[in-house]
């Protein structure tokens, strides 16, 4: 397969060492979010999921011929290959995970960023690595709404603690650890009382 492309070779060996834990190992789950022709789609199949029963979930609206070019380039590992044809904000509640590796690499605006983190955060497994491309790209027309900064900034803002940042340059790379929700009792509380006052309005 020619790909058109190259959106993903330098991301390689960042990739190599965040993703070394999974290699060849079996009944590994990947979801990438967004494609396209499938560059980084035969990596991961190429190079991580090498192990029985490892899969690679992948959704994307595949527009025009980039159809037919993303079904040529996995022709041989369709079988561990499981395409979801349209947008991730309407397929991502019916994939039900748990996942080892999320890779966000969909529709860059800020607000799909931040929607296909949260979407796939508790889908993600404790221990399983989120990937983020294109931190620091910058729309040409300044616009901080066009790219996908912010949104990762504030998504790692909201999930502090419950990580372990494992690269940070042109792409985020972190492994989701154990800590869980932090709920301190005082804030607990407070929530607690909120609802207690709006009960009788409900
Ligand atoms: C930068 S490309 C992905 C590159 C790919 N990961 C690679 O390694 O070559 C972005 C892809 O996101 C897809 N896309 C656009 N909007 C989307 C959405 N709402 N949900 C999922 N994918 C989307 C596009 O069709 C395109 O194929």
């Amino acid at each position: 397969m020619a790909f058109t492309q190259d959106w993903f070779s330098n991301s390689i060996p960042a990739w190599e060492t965040s993703l070394k834990s999974f290699v060849g190992q079996p009944s590994i789950q990947v979801l990438e979010i967004g494609s396209f022709e499938g560059r980084a789609t035969c990596w991961l199949l190429d190079n991580v999921l090498t192990g029985h029963e490892s899969k690679i979930h992948c959704v994307d609206p595949w527009v025009g011929p980039i159809y037919e070019r993303f079904n040529e380039s996995v022709r041989a590992h369709r079988d561990r290959v499981v395409m979801h044809r349209g947008k991730s904000e309407d397929m991502l509640p019916a994939i039900p995970g748990p996942f080892d590796v999320v890779y966000i690499d969909g529709l860059h605006l800020g607000f799909n960023v931040l929607q296909d983190a949260t979407m796939t955060w508790n889908k993600l497994k404790i221990g399983g690595v989120m990937i983020f491309d294109d931190y620091l790209w910058e729309h040409q027309s300044l616009d901080r709404t066009l790219v996908p900064k912010d949104a990762i900034d504030g998504f790692l803002t909201v999930i502090h603690g419950r990580y372990e940042l494992l690269h940070l340059s042109y792409q985020v790379i972190i492994r989701k650890n154990d800590k869980g929700a932090h709920f301190d009792k005082q804030y607990f509380d407070f929530c607690q009382s909120i609802t207690n006052d709006l009960a009788p309005i409900f």
